[in-house]
């Protein structure tokens, strides 16, 4: 590598000529006067730039979890540039001076390298200037707040504990330097791999450039390009992994407070949900759990016997999951700070003092969970919880959050034996504290899925736990607001994420609190959640009407499962998420940047949602391309249309598009309880084909694995007229013995004329009739389904290939 010019006069320092390059096993290195570079092929649709001003290039060890892979690639040399070819994209490297720009195989611009700056320094930090193409839009970067088209505003990545934030607030918790270019029919993904303070400025004051900076270390970035968003999405989530299929337990409704005690509280609690009919299975024990906030104790006083207390949450059905706190009380002779000192666990000043913050407990010092040593220890003080018998962890405070919020930068921190200050380990911190609870459950609860929730995280937090988006408020506006961090966290990578439902500061309205459950029926975690000194916020706090209304929708939350479980298993393979913004499927219609539909979502891949201010009573909907029918009463309309639709606070303008195959089951009240065995087929005609993966494990052990599952494919061929069943795969039998297909949208005449000639092969169909009742809705929302006309037929449920054809 060359010797590199140090100077840079507090002035930019753009990176200038190529003096040299040669070529790699993956791709190519070379310098220019003031850093080295090196562009690595890492799969036909990803492209990696590391740009660096030392003599090695810095690593994250935290996010990619791909190697590269091997691929046939070719570059042309000619005179002043490279041309870089793989069978996906093309990238232009221009050699005087240094600039990339990528391209279709038919030559279209992607991206483009401003010409001028394209990699520049000032200072230590180092930025990547790119010029932006007409009408580009850009999507994702985790958790941020502000619209779906981030196009106009800048944001920073520095996890911070933020209570109450504003819903244009920046930063937040957790930091994913990843997002999605969308212009001209083309869409890229840009991953920029630095754990140090980033900035992406998207165009907020200029008109010349965006860019994305870092405070030090490398230019590393990966560039994607592929056809559509959910494939750049899934090789993002290649990169930086997918995520485990979680417990079947925590998709289910689940109820927190800051905090529940003393034990009769919460065993009142429990029993309240289990009067009332209202379908739950979780509870959450916060803070005021511990012995003066402690972590890994009791309060003796509010909770003398945790473990009879647990065991009588399970008889009623509940599953118990617990706060950890990163913060580590420096007491003498409290067992978890004396072995953390003496086996050197805590984060230190570079003179070798323990660092010390103030959180809950007083002053704290902070594992350093950057070290391999100090998850191991962590995972293992776990084993405490295992003695109480709780289910689930919850990784709370780990940005890491100190009064003050100004943790000083000098600390040390191991990063795998890197040992970095406190500006590089940072973002990546609250991570690997969920790394380490993660790897503690599977510790204390060998072969059961772990489920973890953090607040604090970095790219590649889903393969270790859930998100939820932290201290929001009880306002309509953050309702809305939640919504979108909700997708622009699936937009990248983080599938299984929520909010706290009724806001967890303030007090909610009854209208605004009954609306939130119903939007949060359709939000992969779905946690109700509100902060001390506040009024009551469980379900039933709010008057009958809003209890009803709740109920209602918690029920169908309950009887989606089978859809939702599902979809969770779609994502651990494809890495694409449950709640989909519009832009995944339709990136390039302007309809849906507008601020009235920038909130509208796709749920599991066939409920459009259009989450709407609880203070409206009619509102306007964006239908997308394709049809689609109002789930109340199957009402047929056309996509791509602007649709005014009655929303009182009992009814969520909730669509299903045309050819979707919706799968429920019978009304429960936890997933421990058993449902009546039959699976319910919801069938939307519609144009073309679809295909719905339907999927069932025993949700609870890592069994699927090794194959022991049960999964099919069911199929809509509108031109065929049929619904086919693909033979049943794996070694696990269904918990269905018997299967209903509802069928919506069949004209009627037809459907029952057609019945009799309905055949099915090697099965015996019967005609149940036609329901005036539409079976997935609770009896509160049966009205608008007085005159709706559904055929219904039922048969056994077998495992055997089959059709059924309509004509
Ligand atoms: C902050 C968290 O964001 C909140 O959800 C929790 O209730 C409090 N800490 C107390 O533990």
């Amino acid at each position: 590598m060359a010797t590199l010019i140090k100077k840079n006069n507090n002035r930019n320092l753009a990176i200038g000529d190529v003096q040299f390059w040669k070529k790699e096993k993956l791709g190519l290195s070379g310098s220019t006067s003031v850093a080295n570079f090196q562009i690595t092929v890492f799969r036909d649709d990803i492209i990696r730039i590391q740009v660096s001003r030392e003599d090695c290039f810095s690593t994250n060890p935290y996010s990619v979890v791909m190697e590269p892979q091997e691929t046939h690639y070719i570059i042309e040399e000619n005179e002043d540039f490279l041309l870089l070819k793989t069978k996906k994209i093309k990238v232009h490297i221009q050699l005087y001076p240094f600039s990339l720009t990528y391209l279709t195989l038919d030559d279209r611009i992607i991206n483009k390298d401003d010409a001028a700056f394209a990699v520049s320094w000032l200072g230590t930090e180092v930025t990547n200037y790119k010029s932006v193409q007409p009408n580009e839009k850009f999507i994702g970067l985790g958790e941020k707040t502000g619209g779906l088209n981030r196009a106009g505003s800048a944001y920073t990545n520095w996890n911070t504990d933020y209570f109450a934030y504003g819903v244009n607030d920046d930063p937040l918790y957790m930091s994913i330097p990843f997002y999605i270019g969308v212009q001209n029919n083309l869409s890229y993904g840009i991953f920029f791999d630095n754990t140090h303070k980033t900035t992406f400025n998207f165009g907020a004051s200029t008109n010349r450039f965006i860019y994305f900076s870092a405070e030090d270390g490398d230019l590393d970035y990966y560039f994607m390009y592929d056809e559509s968003i959910s494939q750049i999405i899934s090789a993002y989530t290649d990169l930086t992994g997918k995520m485990e299929m979680p417990p079947m337990w925590s998709l289910g409704f689940q109820q927190c407070r800051y905090s529940y005690y003393p034990e009769s509280e919460v065993l009142t609690l429990a029993q309240t949900f289990r009067d009332k009919k209202m379908p739950a299975d979780v509870i959450y024990l916060d803070i005021h759990h511990m012995e003066k906030y402690k972590v890994f104790t009791f309060d003796g006083e509010k909770f003398p016997n945790p473990k009879a207390m647990i065991t009588k949450l399970k008889e009623k059905g509940f599953k118990v999951v617990v706060i950890m706190d990163p913060g580590v009380k420096t007491e003498k002779g409290y067992l978890p700070f004396d072995e953390g000192l003496e086996k050197d666990l805590f984060v230190k000043y570079p003179d070798g003092e323990v660092y010390e913050g103030q959180v809950w407990p007083g002053w704290c010092a902070f594992p350093d969970y950057t070290k391999p040593e100090t998850r191991k220890w962590w995972a293992e003080k776990m084993e405490f919880y295992k003695e109480a018998g709780v289910d689930g962890y919850w990784t709370d405070m780990n940005e890491p959050a100190s009064w003050g919020q100004h943790t000083p930068n000098l600390i040390d921190f191991s990063y795998e034996g890197e040992d970095v200050s406190h500006r590089k380990a940072r973002n990546i911190y609250g991570m690997q504290m969920a790394r380490s609870a993660n790897e503690g459950s599977r510790l204390q609860r060998p072969g059961e899925r772990p489920f973890i929730l953090t607040r604090s995280g970095f790219s590649g937090i889903q393969r270790f736990a859930a998100a939820w988006t932290g201290d929001n408020v009880a306002t309509e506006d953050h309702m809305l607001a939640g919504v979108r961090l909700v997708n622009s966290l699936g937009l990248s990578g983080v599938s299984f994420a929520g909010y706290d439902v009724g806001g967890f500061a303030g007090e909610a309205s009854k209208s605004l609190f009954a609306r939130w459950m119903s939007i949060a029926t359709f939000s992969p975690f779905y946690r109700a959640h509100s902060m001390i000194n506040s009024n009551d916020a469980e379900p039933w706090s709010f008057g009958e009407e809003v209890e009803e209304i709740s109920r209602n929708y918690m029920k169908l939350r309950y009887k989606l499962l089978p859809t939702i479980y599902s979809s969770f298993y779609k994502s651990t393979l494809d890495g694409l998420p449950l709640s989909k913004s519009l832009a995944i499927d339709h990136p390039h219609d302007e309809n849906i940047y507008e601020s009235s539909f920038q909130n509208e979502y796709i749920f599991c891949d066939s409920l459009l949602i259009a989450p709407v201010e609880s203070t409206k009573e009619i509102t306007k909907v964006y239908l997308p391309a394709g049809d689609w029918y109002y789930l109340y009463n199957s009402q047929f309309h056309h996509g791509s249309q602007v649709i005014y639709q009655d929303c009182p606070t009992s009814y969520l303008p909730v669509f299903v598009k045309a050819g979707s195959i919706l799968v429920l089951q019978s009304e429960i009240y936890h997933t421990g309880e058993v449902h009546d065995g039959a699976l319910r087929i919801h069938l939307y005609k519609g144009k073309g084909q679809t295909t719905y993966l339907h999927y069932e494990d025993d949700g609870k052990s890592f069994n699927y694995k090794n194959g022991i599952s049960f999964s099919r494919n069911i199929h809509w061929d509108s031109d065929n007229m049929t619904l086919r069943f693909e033979e049943g795969q794996g070694e696990y039998s269904s918990s269905f013995s018997k299967i209903m297909v509802f069928c919506h949208g069949f004209d009627s005449e037809k459907a029952s004329g057609g019945f009799g000639e309905m055949k099915a092969e090697k099965q015996n169909i019967a005609f149940l009739g036609r329901l005036t009742e539409f079976d997935p809705l609770p009896d509160h929302l049966h009205e608008y389904h007085e005159n709706s006309n559904i055929d219904t037929f039922s048969f056994d449920h077998l495992r055997d290939e089959f059709e059924i054809k309509f004509s």
